[in-house]
């Protein structure tokens, strides 16, 4: 099977288009024929192995342990592990699984679940990371409050807005220019261009998916109760990177004060919660944010192009 391939850690073009061959399934697994495959920051860390605290992280300390990368996915169960009873071959699904950037991939059986009825492929393997991450950033939005997403036209900052909209929450989406139009169409009702303007307003929650803004700035913009959600921010040391100390500052400080500071560590494996995206597409609540579709043989480009922070919303690899 075609493949994305590397050996060690490196720039991007240490990846290659190779012939690997095919997985089998474990018991509690499943072999997808993958069609597509999502694309997100997290992927360029992995592949460069930076900030080295996430080889840590049991991905590998001097070099990757699976030449594959990739995570977000949709497409079609080809078969079947011993044990495994919730799936069929022919059931086209959606989910994550290590090593998505190939033509097929073994994954347990809990982390796929039948795709959204009326999206094509690509549109599925948009949402699995991205809309995971901002379900869990907005599981404590409701009704009335004002919501500050931060990175409103990235892939996590799209979900986000929409999620706390359909919560009947009012957004106020920061962003560059280019992409306020796109953050208006999916929600917010009013955008702060951060290259050109200061955040202000107070805020019930901030959703801070981008730019690694001090702490003490964030809490001018919260009301007295307010919480801050720290979803993630790109640049920073190659040792820890740009959020993590911040991250730590905040969670220390969250009990001393009347302002809750959070991080966020995400999972995209959650069953139950792959269910509730699927919900909230068929009924319209949700809107998958797809930007560009590149070919497998182009995948270093599609990752650059996210790095650049160029996506309005998800990027995707067609396989
Ligand atoms: N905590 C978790 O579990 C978790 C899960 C998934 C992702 N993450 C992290 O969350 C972050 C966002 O992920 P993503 O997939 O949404 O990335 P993305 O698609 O690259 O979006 C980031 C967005 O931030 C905007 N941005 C850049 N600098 C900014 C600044 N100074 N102020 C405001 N916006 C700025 C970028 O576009 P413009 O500059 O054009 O507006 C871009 O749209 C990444 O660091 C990722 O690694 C964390």
């Amino acid at each position: 099977m075609k493949a994305i391939v590397r050996d060690r850690y490196g720039p991007l073009d240490t990846l290659r288009l190779d012939d690997l061959d095919r997985p089998v399934p474990s018991p509690g697994e499943v072999l997808v024929r993958v069609r597509a495959a999502g694309v997100d920051p997290g992927i360029w860390h992995l592949v460069t192995g930076t900030p080295y605290l996430i080889r840590l992280m049991g991905f590998g300390l001097t070099r990757p342990k699976r030449p594959v990368p990739g995570l977000d996915l949709a497409g079609i169960v080809e078969e079947i592990g011993p044990g495994v009873t919730s799936l069929r071959p022919g059931d086209e699904v959606f989910g994550t699984a290590d090593g998505s950037f190939a033509e097929y991939v073994t994954v347990k059986a809990t982390r796929v679940v039948p795709k959204p009825a009326g999206l094509t492929f690509e549109q599925a393997a948009a949402i699995p990371v991205s809309a995971c991450t901002a379900l869990q950033a907005t599981a404590t939005v409701h009704s009335g409050q004002r919501v500050l997403v931060i990175g409103a036209g990235g892939g996590v900052g799209a979900y986000a807005v929409q999620m706390a909209k359909a919560r009947g929450a009012e957004i106020t989406g920061v962003c560059s220019a280019t992409k306020a139009d796109f953050v208006r169409g999916i929600g917010a009702k009013s955008v702060i261009d951060y290259t050109r303007e200061a955040i202000t307003g107070r805020y019930d929650v901030i959703l801070d998916t981008a730019g690694n803004r001090p702490l003490s700035l964030l809490r001018q913009h919260l009301t007295p109760r307010g919480t801050l959600v720290l979803v993630g921010s790109e640049g920073g040391g190659k040792v820890i990177g740009g959020g993590v100390a911040r991250t730590l500052r905040a969670v220390l400080l969250s009990p001393f004060i009347s302002q809750r500071l959070t991080g966020l560590f995400a999972s995209a494996e959650r069953t139950a919660d792959l269910l509730t995206l699927r919900e909230l597409v068929e009924d319209g609540r949700l809107k998958p944010v797809l930007d560009r579709v590149f070919p497998l043989s182009e995948a270093v480009s599609a990752i650059s192009y996210v790095q650049r922070g160029q996506a309005r919303g998800k990027v995707v690899v067609r396989v």
